[in-house]
């Protein structure tokens, strides 16, 4: 199907993700449909190094025009698509130019809770407990058959804004089946697609129906590139093509990039690490407003018998199931017990702030994380001291103060694309400060050799690292800590996607 397109201005340079880089609430009255009714909507721009990464489509390095499609979210995003047309006001988006599609509500959920957050996400995280789950049956079909029509939806738009020849960057595992969907709509196309996440082990892919497990990859494989965070997770997409579509992988060995040859069509793989942008982090962590905080922590976390001020180990997650909070707790917990001179001397402050609440399992793991915590502090406590301080309001003023003033950051994710997280403290860190990081995120390949390297599975593993960086020299860990913000902003975020953008038009 070469679709005809719309005589407007078209777009050089195209980027698709589900989230965009504004959201919209509605001021006042909702209506009882949930609508947004005659209220006043505001627009919020999205924060982290997506949207900054992203954002470079904005400048002119990236040479065109250039449109960003995304996904309504909520009602007031739909809202916002009404009175717009669908383009949004440039007013709300710092200048770019954002075309946001109503997708119907119901298939939006499919795709967006049913397929892309239950399984897709769950599949490259390993995160089932697989006695139980996952079962595809009905339920996941008629969600499947929602996810091809967004993933339909997104590939209309996108035909329909680009220019001849012009790049198109597709963005992560909502949009899997947008590349192939794209080429037959548009063969003219240069096509890109991202993963954000890690990429599952064949055999832990082909726990999807077959036909599902097919159409994903053939789906990436519709991209001249697909690029991923890690080498790792690079090679897992690429042995999942071996295994489930028969695919030939060589290895370029001037670039030492991958290449998957699948019906005659080869896709080159790309490795782009993802670093935090210092330069933005810097200024917006020595603001009055993260100095309030600080002083705020630094009261709660307080000072010992001696009059020593306590050891502050930090934590800064969204609750997501594959951050592994409650292990961490269960960790510091551990450390507590084996380590009797710790108490009264370390603050836990663990900033987990709420995501996908849609979700009842993302509901009962946020209830676990305060339970786990409840029960450390019942257990250890004492009239002057609490061992964990637990937040659960997303406050990024907060979490930066909370980088600036750790001596410790515990990152132990259960399996990562990357872990940001990890990535930032080191920048903005003020005295320094000892990273324990999981050896399954995807920063673990830059930061491992500066970092104390954890099993996430295990609790005495992870128990003894926390001691080892409670206890490490204040030289050794200044010194470590400035090695690791060099390795952390090796790639920053509109670095990161200029070379995308350039080695898709070289390709
Ligand atoms: C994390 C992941 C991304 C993903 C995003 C979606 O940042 O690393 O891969 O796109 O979450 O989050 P959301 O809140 O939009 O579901």
């Amino acid at each position: 199907m070469v679709v005809e397109r719309a005589s407007q201005a078209l777009a050089d340079v195209l980027v698709a993700s589900n989230r965009g880089p504004v959201s919209y609430s509605v001021a006042g009255e909702t209506t009882q449909a949930g609508g947004a009714g005659g209220g006043s909507l505001s627009a919020k721009r999205g924060g982290g190094g997506l949207v900054s990464g992203l954002s470079a489509i904005a400048t002119e390095d990236s040479g065109g025009d250039a449109v960003w499609v995304c996904a309504a979210l909520g009602d007031g995003d739909r809202e916002a698509v009404r009175r717009s047309g669908g383009k949004l006001d440039r007013a709300d988006t710092g200048g770019q130019s954002v075309r946001m599609l109503d997708i119907p509500a119901g298939t939006f959920a499919d795709a967006y809770n049913g397929i892309a957050n239950s399984v897709l996400w769950f599949v490259h995280h390993m995160l089932y407990q697989t006695p139980l789950e996952p079962s595809f049956g009905a339920e996941f079909e008629q969600q499947w058959a929602s996810y091809e029509r967004y993933n339909a939806a997104f590939a209309d738009a996108l035909a329909d804004e680009a220019a001849e020849g012009a790049t198109v960057l597709v963005q992560d595992y909502h949009l899997t089946l947008v590349p192939a969907l794209l080429r037959e709509r548009r063969p003219d196309l240069r096509i890109g697609h991202f993963s954000h996440t890690p990429w599952a082990p064949p055999d832990y892919y082909r726990m999807l129906p077959d036909a599902v497990a097919e159409q994903v990859l053939r789906g990436v494989l519709g991209a001249d590139r697909a690029a991923f965070l890690t080498r790792r997770w690079a090679r897992g997409f690429a042995d999942c093509c071996v295994a489930v579509l028969g695919a030939a992988v060589a290895e370029d060995e001037s670039t030492g990039e991958l290449e998957v040859t699948c019906d005659g069509r080869t896709t080159r793989l790309g490795v782009h690490g993802l670093g935090a942008d210092a330069e933005f982090l810097r200024e917006r962590a020595g603001r009055d407003d993260v100095d309030e905080r600080i002083a705020i922590l630094r009261e709660q976390i307080g000072s010992d018998r001696d009059g020593r001020p306590r050891r502050a180990l930090v934590r800064v997650d969204r609750t997501e199931l594959s951050k592994n909070i409650v292990r961490g707790l269960h960790a510091y917990g551990r450390l507590l017990a084996d380590r009797p001179e710790w108490r009264e001397r370390v603050v836990h402050l663990a900033l987990a702030y709420p995501s996908r609440q849609d979700l009842a399992v993302y509901r009962d793991y946020m209830s676990e994380v305060s339970r786990v915590a409840e029960e450390i502090n019942s257990t250890y406590g004492t009239e002057s001291w609490t061992p964990v301080v637990l937040f659960l309001k997303d406050d990024f003023a907060r979490s930066l103060a909370a980088y600036r003033l750790a001596d410790v950051a515990l990152v132990n994710p259960i399996r990562d694309g990357m872990n940001l997280v990890a990535k930032e403290v080191p920048v903005v860190s003020d005295d320094g400060c000892a990273l324990v990081l999981s050896r399954e995120a995807g920063a673990y390949a830059e930061l491992g050799e500066d970092s104390l390297v954890v099993n996430p599975y295990d609790i005495a593993d992870t128990a003894r690292a926390l001691h080892e960086a409670l206890t490490m020299e204040h030289g050794r860990r200044a010194e470590r800590t400035k090695r690791l913000a060099a390795a952390a902003t090796a790639l920053p975020p509109t670095r990161w996607f200029l070379d995308q953008l350039h080695a898709l038009r070289d390709a």
